[in-house]
């Protein structure tokens, strides 16, 4: 692994996927560090705890669609690399309202390119990487064959896919017209170990756990295409030393599930782990289905595994249980969150 002095600086570092990586590089290598996080309901700086007095580990609570200061934050720190992961990232949010994608999504990257456009007329950086940390959700859904390709085209179908696609278009053309040194990677769904407790997994986790209703969205058959998260921390290390500039890269472990699948197995597990006079599936409840839902996902990863020598390390069996494990040892972690934003209430109904 890649020891030299680099300065990195994660967008998005006190989220979910964003803390993985951070933890990645600040235990395997020896890069500087600089976290940039607004910390909205999603960010959370208990998911930095194991890296925070870390000597190569910084942090700066602000907004990427404040240029000033992201500015200023890339002058003083003067990174080298730069993986862009803030986003507003919840489907059912974004149809409730839009407005802090858009903000955040499109105007946040916008930014971010422009900074590290301007950033590098003022510095000398040959190999400065901007990694666009993106989804599968922007190719739309899929019938019941075929995977996306990094070639499928673009059809987002819920505000949230649309303004990441936006995204996706900017820095593609920031590449094509500028020349920024930008690699866009698209991810299939992650699960994993300090995930926010609305989406599928950690929600449906916890509800079982307190006794409460699990809710499957529809008939439950929606699919998709399961990654643990360092998997796809360890695909993003790769893309930013070794992929190509102005490349995309498909992500995805080749682990399709139906909602239902996902449920019966967390069920399971349940009930070897506590098992009660009745079996956690019985707690499952069919709910409203999501307006728009994509029916389903599948990545064709081919692409990232061929240049990069890059394969998923869990399959979903092995991810699940780790990512159960955790939950059911950090309820520090997760109880404020129930306690105080979230309680698990429905989202995304119009
Ligand atoms: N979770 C998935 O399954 C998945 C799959 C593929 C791609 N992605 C992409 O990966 C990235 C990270 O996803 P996640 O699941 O970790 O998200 P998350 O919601 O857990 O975390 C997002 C982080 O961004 C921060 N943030 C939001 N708005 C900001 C702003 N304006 N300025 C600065 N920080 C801001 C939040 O405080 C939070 O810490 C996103 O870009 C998402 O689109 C996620």
């Amino acid at each position: 692994m890649d020891k030299s002095l680099k300065k990195i600086v994660i967008t998005g570092g006190a989220g979910f996927i964003g803390s993985a990586l951070t933890r990645y590089l600040i235990n395997n290598t020896n890069a500087q560090v600089l976290v940039i996080d607004k910390l909205t309901y999603a960010g959370n700086l208990n998911s930095l705890e194991d890296v925070w007095k870390n000597q190569n580990f910084n942090f700066l609570k602000a907004d990427i669609c404040d240029f000033l200061s992201i500015k200023e934050a890339f002058n003083s720190f003067e990174p080298d690399q730069i993986y862009h992961l803030a986003a507003e990232t919840h489907v059912d949010r974004s149809i409730e309202g839009a407005s802090a994608f858009i903000d955040t999504n499109i105007i946040g990257t916008y930014n971010l390119l422009e900074i590290s456009r301007e950033y590098l007329r003022n510095n000398k950086k040959p190999n400065f990487r901007f990694i666009h940390v993106s989804t599968d959700e922007v190719y739309g859904t899929l019938g019941p064959e075929g995977l996306f390709k990094e070639t499928t085209p673009y059809a987002p179908s819920s505000p949230y896919s649309a303004s990441k696609a936006a995204s996706d278009h900017l820095v593609k053309a920031w590449f094509h017209t500028y020349g920024l040194p930008c690699i866009i990677s698209n991810c299939s769904n992650n699960y994993g170990p300090y995930q926010f407790p609305e989406k599928l997994i950690p929600l449906n986790l916890l509800n079982a756990l307190e006794g409460k209703n699990i809710q499957i969205y529809g008939n439950g058959e929606n699919v998709r295409d399961w990654l643990y998260v360092d998997d796809h921390v360890h695909a993003l290390y790769l893309l930013c030393e070794n992929g190509r500039i102005g490349e995309t890269y498909n992500i995805g472990g080749h682990n399709e599930r139906t909602n239902n699948q996902v449920i019966s197995v967390i069920c399971k597990i349940l009930d070897e782990k506590f098992p009660n006079n009745a079996s956690y599936s019985k707690l499952i409840n069919y709910v409203t289905d999501r307006p728009g839902h994509d029916a389903r996902y599948a990545i064709d990863a081919t692409k990232i595994e061929a240049e990069l020598g890059w394969t998923a390390q869990e399959d979903f069996e092995t991810g699940i249980r780790k990512t159960i494990e955790w939950y059911l040892k950090n309820p520090k972690w997760w109880q404020s969150i129930r306690d105080g934003s979230y309680h698990g209430e429905r989202l995304g109904l119009i």
